[in-house]
């Protein structure tokens, strides 16, 4: 069943100067999800944050922390980024070699586990994980910069995994990131999604901007 949608803000497009007041900021602006993306310069072409600013975001919110690694392999970083304070840990199947163990083991250290898709990963990565799995994870961009723009070939992906979802009857969340506009946001909505995964569209116009930025990304289609 396609769950109330919830917002979760990106923070790769707040301002990195004053991250603790920026997840106060748009928690308090109706938020559901603080969106925190991972990248190692490696797995992916940019590099960003590292557990200790998780942590030190931690009491700033109370929040869900959706911690999204484009890191591989991502085995070696499950333990840091659960003491730090993540709530949910989504992992890429191309960023390590077993991503079931990888899966289990973020379950074993009691946290919510994700599986994220990039465009040219098909459905069936799913495959024997789906009842495992708190969150499937589509990505409307290739991983690695904010700003991009939605592909919209994804729609199609979020439709399938809507049905395998509802299919399954376990309540997983389908969430989308990237190039989430007031449009796309729709689009992904009326697709199944229930989780809208939005940087530039959230923070646009600064602090003022961001509690009418996410009223209006939650607006059903
Ligand atoms: C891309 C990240 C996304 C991205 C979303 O690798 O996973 O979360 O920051 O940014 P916007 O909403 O600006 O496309
Ligand atoms: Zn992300």
């Amino acid at each position: 069943m396609q769950q109330p949608v919830r917002i979760a803000p990106s923070i790769l497009s707040a301002d990195f100067a004053r991250l603790g007041e920026e997840v106060a900021a748009v928690g308090a602006a109706g938020a559901d999800y603080i969106h925190i993306d991972v990248m190692d310069g490696h797995f992916v072409p940019n590099i960003t944050i590292g557990p200790d600013v998780v942590r030190a975001l931690r009491p700033h919110s109370s929040k869900i922390f959706d911690v999204h690694l484009m890191v591989a392999p991502a085995d070696a970083w499950l333990v840091a980024f659960a003491d730090a304070g993540a709530d949910i840990i989504t992992v890429h199947p191309e960023a390590g070699p077993h991503i079931h163990r990888t899966l289990q083991e973020i379950k074993r250290l009691g946290k919510k586990a994700g599986l994220a898709l990039n465009p040219g990963t098909p459905v069936g990565a799913v495959e024997y994980l789906l009842p495992d799995l708190d969150l499937v994870l589509v990505m409307s961009v290739n991983p690695g910069f904010g700003g991009q723009k939605f592909i919209a070939s994804q729609l199609d992906k979020i439709r399938a995994l809507r049905a395998r979802i509802d299919a399954l009857g376990k309540e997983i969340d389908l969430e989308v990131d990237g190039g989430i506009n007031f449009d796309t946001a729709k689009q992904a909505m009326l697709a199944g999604a229930d989780v809208l995964v939005a940087g530039t569209a959230t923070f646009t116009g600064g602090p003022g901007a961001y509690a009418e930025n996410i009223r209006r990304l939650r607006q059903p289609a």
